[in-house]
């Protein structure tokens, strides 16, 4: 399975292995390529270079080709102006938003049981809201998607779904992990079977999920928790029938991983085989081709080519953006945004889910009674115990490192992607877990009181201090926890706390959830990157609601007064999260 990428990698060709750059992100000469979306996308008419390439087209995308082309014709050799780009957008476009119909789910009821082990009173009537929630941020794609998908960006999903709010109006992968987690809590099994089966289809039809509901998301993929939902489902729900259907697709999703990024490196003599995020499409992003364009300006083409992977590279692995994908001319963990090197670098949290999902696809495989295909994912997942220990793992600082492909040395910044293999149990020794808890303790990224920090280094990205993720909380959180020892589990139940209280009093000043959240702040959201902090927010109400379902007996909301008044300097609307 990577006999090629064996190859590529011995003859140091690496960036250039088995591929070709030149693809386009899509194949809509509209939404993904061509004049209009480069005269729309650099005239600047949004403030969010997403909004025009959400936008529904009302006549064929040849007629609207076509005009477009009349246009120029009129005006042969210019920019056309603002105004005339606006004019032909209100002829040929409708507004984003268009593709869905309002849904309530209908599996929504009152009262689910998991309230009812929440303690604190001021917690149940919140989580009792968060469980509301779910109904605004319902969505359902109309038919005529399915009829006409040429007319839309959107792509066309048989069942509906719960997006994660704001900017984000359509599905997206990694997000649905901790949203579906919620909706299990809230007793949505059948939304959440659906949007299983919604990620299912893309599996067969692009051959892995794409990063979210969009034709230009088509050729990049995000972190692969769909074995994981499918285990959550099957654990609420017991129907086998419903795993034995769904493990083929569970397979070849993971052969994309193994197929399409993998590598091979040898370290102390002996070669593993490690995963990474890589996609082979040198062109700006489309939903943000102003910032990609901007940000290449003055680099040589293939230089221009190769940071436009590796932004992609950087949006696959759902930490877009951060510090931890730079790698600057010395080859060191250094630099800006421009120093994007995510494909360059073997990441620990990558490596420690995709070791996880080979132990579910065994435990699968055991369930239904196939001894055999057990046996080899459970082979995998020994061999990639081994190669997370021989490659990510530290003895001396007692944590993994992502791995620098180009000077074959690891990145000993504190991320908290540094814990990963602690949640997904991917080592072979308990003392691992036990100086990987003391590793974090002396790491500095426990002294905030409103969360645990991406990192520890400020820079701008949202992926970075002073930003505190959801999903980067369950992860640390259930790894803790997981952990033999007394000291570990009291940490987790801390650090919940800790997060319960952020979200919560975030909640009492603005009656919002938002996507992440700052570690300072006491409820302040976080900021930084390329767009203004989200509300809704999909996977921040999973998380608050798994750990209000984990910890509910003990978590309080505390007795800090929150003043009535306070102002809110908040760009976004509310209104935006119900678009
Ligand atoms: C563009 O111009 C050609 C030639 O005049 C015409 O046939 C065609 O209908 C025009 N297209 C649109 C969409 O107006
Ligand atoms: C536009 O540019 C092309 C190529 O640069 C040139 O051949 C053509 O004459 C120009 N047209 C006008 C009207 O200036
Ligand atoms: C994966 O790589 C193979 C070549 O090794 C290629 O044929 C295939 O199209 C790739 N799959 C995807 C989904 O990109
Ligand atoms: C990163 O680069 C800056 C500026 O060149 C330099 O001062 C700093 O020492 C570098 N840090 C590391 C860890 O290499």
């Amino acid at each position: 399975m990577c006999r090629l990428m064996l190859l590529c990698f011995s003859s140091a060709a690496l960036v250039a292995c088995g591929g070709d750059a030149s693809l386009p992100p899509c194949d809509s000469q509209i939404y993904c390529t061509g004049p209009i979306l480069h005269q729309v996308q650099t005239a600047k008419l949004f403030d969010d270079d997403k909004y025009f390439v959400d936008m529904k087209l009302k006549a064929a995308p040849d007629v609207v080709l076509s005009a477009f082309q009349n246009l120029s014709n009129e005006m042969p050799n210019v920019t056309l102006p603002p105004a005339k780009l606006q004019e032909f957008l209100d002829v040929n476009f409708e507004k984003p938003g268009s593709e869905f119909e309002p849904w309530t789910p209908p599996d929504w009821h009152d009262k689910p049981k998991f309230l009812e082990g929440i303690a604190d009173q001021n917690l149940r009537d919140w989580a009792e809201k968060i469980h509301k929630l779910w109904k605004s941020l319902g969505r359902k794609i109309r038919a005529g998607v399915k009829d006409h998908p040429e007319l839309y960006s959107q792509i066309y999903l048989p069942n509906p779904f719960v997006v994660p709010g704001g900017r984000f109006r359509e599905i997206y992968y990694w997000d649905s992990y901790w949203i579906i987690n919620g909706l299990l809590l809230s007793e949505m099994t059948d939304t959440a079977h659906g949007m299983i089966q919604n990620f299912l289809y893309l599996v067969n039809r692009y051959g892995f999920i794409p990063n979210g509901g969009r034709v230009y998301y088509e050729r990049r993929s995000q972190p692969p928790f769909l074995t994981l939902m499918v285990e959550s489902y099957y654990q609420a729900s017991k129907d086998k029938d419903f795993l034995r259907e769904a493990l083929p697709t569970l397979e070849r999703e993971y052969g994309f991983w193994m197929e399409n990024r993998s590598v091979a490196v040898t370290v102390d003599g002996a070669q593993h085989v490690l995963n990474r995020y890589h996609v082979e499409v040198g062109l700006p992003r489309p939903e943000s081709y102003t910032d990609d364009l901007e940000l290449a300006e003055g680099l040589s083409e293939a230089r221009k080519e190769q940071l436009w992977m590796d932004l992609r590279a950087g949006a696959e692995s759902g930490w877009d953006f951060s510090s931890r994908w730079y790698i600057d001319g010395d080859g060191h963990n250094n630099g800006t945004l421009k120093e994007t090197r995510t494909s360059q670098i073997l990441p620990t949290d990558l490596n420690a889910l995709l070791c996880l999902n080979e132990k579910t696809l065994a435990s699968f495989h055991r369930v239904l009674g196939d001894g055999d295909s057990a046996a080899a994912y459970d082979r995998a997942a020994a061999r990639r115990q081994e190669a997370v220990e021989a490659v990510l793992w530290d003895e001396e600082r007692g944590a993994w490192f992502d791995y620098n492909l180009l000077t074959h040395s690891k990145h000993f910044e504190f991320y908290q992607s540094n814990l990963a293999p602690l949640w997904a149990q991917c080592y072979s020794r308990p003392e691992m877990g036990e100086k990987a808890v003391q590793y974090l303790k002396t790491s500095g990224a426990l002294q905030f009181p409103n969360g645990v920090p991406t990192s520890l280094r400020e820079s701008g990205q949202q992926w970075d201090y002073p930003n505190a993720w959801p999903p980067l909380q369950h992860v640390l959180i259930s790894g803790l926890s997981n952990l033999p020892s007394e000291d570990a589990r009291q940490l987790a139940f801390d650090l919940a706390q800790r997060w319960i209280k952020t979200n919560w009093l975030a909640y009492t000043k603005y009656d919002a959830m938002f996507e992440k959240y700052d570690v300072n702040g006491d409820g302040k959201p976080g900021g930084g990157g390329e767009y203004e902090v989200q509300l809704g927010f999909g996977w921040t109400n999973g998380v608050a609601l798994q750990l209000l379902d984990q910890y509910g007996a003990s978590l309080t909301s505390g007795s800090q007064q929150v003043s009535s008044g306070v102002a809110l300097p908040l760009v976004i609307s509310v209104s935006l999260m119900l678009q």
